[in-house]
């Protein structure tokens, strides 16, 4: 599961952040906010784009439809196909990517910073990917209790990961989700041979495919999970990563204080928040050199309509529930849902600016995808209900009366492995 930290604009956003209500697949959100956030919190616009739960949402079309899979590669002169949550829209021509924290280009590399007591970067591909091959350069950060995580995940939580734990840099760990249920025999360590993670430059990729996932770390096959391995007889489903997924890269402070025991021990202990690099730089840092996705064609029997955007047809969200559509991926304003996309359209163009609100941005939180862990430390401040939850996220600063460090704790004690910072929190999962 994902994990995010809350970050600091959850603090801002204060009361309003605080009364959000809160989605799960038992319990999904009401008609006037429809959009169940990948941090399980209700709302609309940008609620409704990437990372929106078509299983906890009010409806299975309250989520827009997803921009499909586009090969492109990616590297880092500036930041300018890149956009801060509040700006995007849905439209991935325009923005290839969506971030949260303070991220720097340096040539020609992306700078995921964590400062001082932060929560770290995030940053989300706007492209869904429904099988493909993705690879990154990426040179990991360091010290106990400090996470890096490239990883894939869907709006339903399936989940393909790297993560780097930044007390061991001389192996990355592999794991995978399906629909957020924890289980850590998911988990796999990869050593990385010739040199270590931080300092050398080493390529991560992940060969996605809809019978197998494959981590090469260059050009080895480290791990390989068949489809026909995850098949569950109870159940009569495989547990395999099948939805429409995105790419997200995070660094993130698994070791906070303030997170569960199991999260802590799992990252290598507490942060160091005068470290080295701390002293140095003011900042942990992990820098991503060339990105590259190559799609691969859906599967035969795929229903396709067009080529502009996934959706889902069935709320069980397995490897047939998926369309590809032409319908649009675009609203029209943060204040628009899947339920009715252009709403607010004509102002937007009229220049109003459009209103942002804990209700129409989910507060970023950094973090990072699932991790793993042995959460077994952290299972027992689980006390949820859902026990197929995949959360994400954790939170981090957050409040803790709100509640969503509860839930965030909860979930990141449930994986702990990946990666990106992303969102977050209050999940329920
Ligand atoms: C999306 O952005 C592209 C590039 O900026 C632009 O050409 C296109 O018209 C936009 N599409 C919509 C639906 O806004
Ligand atoms: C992963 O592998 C490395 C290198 O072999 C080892 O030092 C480390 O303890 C392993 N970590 C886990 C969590 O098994
Ligand atoms: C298999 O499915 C059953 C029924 O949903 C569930 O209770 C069980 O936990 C699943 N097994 C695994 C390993 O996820
Ligand atoms: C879904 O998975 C099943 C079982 O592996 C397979 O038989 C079927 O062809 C798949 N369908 C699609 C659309 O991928
Ligand atoms: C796609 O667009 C058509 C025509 O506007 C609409 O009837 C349909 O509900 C849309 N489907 C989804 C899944 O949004
Ligand atoms: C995770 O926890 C289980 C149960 O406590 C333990 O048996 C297993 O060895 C642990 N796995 C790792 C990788 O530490």
């Amino acid at each position: 599961m994902v994990r995010f930290v809350t970050s600091l604009l959850l603090a801002s956003l204060g009361a309003s952040a605080l009364a959000a209500t809160s989605c799960s697949t038992s319990s999904q959100c009401p008609k006037d906010k429809p959009c169940c956030s990948q941090y399980g919190e209700c709302g609309t616009g940008a609620y409704c784009l990437g990372g929106c739960d078509p299983q906890s949402s009010f409806t299975i079309d309250s989520c827009a439809p997803m921009p499909v899979c586009k090969d492109k590669k990616y590297t880092w002169d500036n930041l300018d196909n890149a956009a801060k949550q509040d700006k995007y829209l849905g439209n991935a021509s325009a923005a290839d990517w969506t971030y949260s924290g303070d991220p720097k280009t340096k040539d020609g590399n992306l700078i995921m910073t964590m400062p001082t007591k932060s929560v770290g970067t995030l940053f989300a591909n706007n492209h869904y990917i429904w099988y493909g091959k993705i690879s990154g350069k990426i040179k990991s950060s360091r010290g106990k209790g400090v996470v890096t995580a490239f990883i894939l995940l869907s709006d339903v939580k399936d989940e393909i990961d790297y993560e780097f734990v930044g007390a061991d840099l001389a192996a990355v760990q592999t794991n995978y989700y399906w629909q957020g249920v924890l289980d850590w025999h998911n988990s796999g360590n990869a050593t990385v041979d010739g040199g270590n993670t931080f300092d050398d430059w080493h390529t991560y990729e992940i060969d996605w495919q809809p019978d197998q996932v494959r981590w090469v770390v260059d050009g080895d096959v480290k791990r390989t999970l068949k489809k026909s391995e995850t098949w569950n007889a109870t159940a009569n489903r495989y547990q395999f990563p099948q939805t429409p997924a995105r790419l997200q890269m995070s660094l993130w402070p698994a070791g906070q204080a303030s997170n569960a025991k199991g999260t802590i021990d799992w990252a290598g202990g507490e942060i160091d928040w005068d470290s080295e690099d701390i002293k140095d730089l003011g900042y942990y840092s992990a820098t991503i050199g060339e990105i590259k996705v190559q799609c691969y064609n859906p599967p035969d029997g795929t229903s396709k309509n067009g080529d502009k955007s996934y959706v889902y047809t069935d709320k069980i969200a397995l490897n047939n529930s998926i369309a590809i559509t032409d319908n649009s991926t675009v609203l029209g304003s943060l204040g628009a849902t899947g339920l009715n996309m252009n709403l607010g359209a004509d102002d937007n163009k009229k220049n109003s600016s459009p209103s942002i609100n804990s209700d129409s941005v989910p507060t970023n939180q950094g973090g990072s995808g699932g991790m793993s862990g042995n959460g077994s430390g952290a299972t027992t401040t689980h006390s949820g209900s859902n026990a197929q939850s995949s959360g994400n996220g954790f939170t981090q600063g957050g409040d803790k009366a709100n509640g969503a460090s509860v839930y965030g704790e909860r979930i990141l004690s449930s994986s702990l492995f990946a990666v990106t910072v992303a969102v977050v929190v209050l999940v329920t999962l």
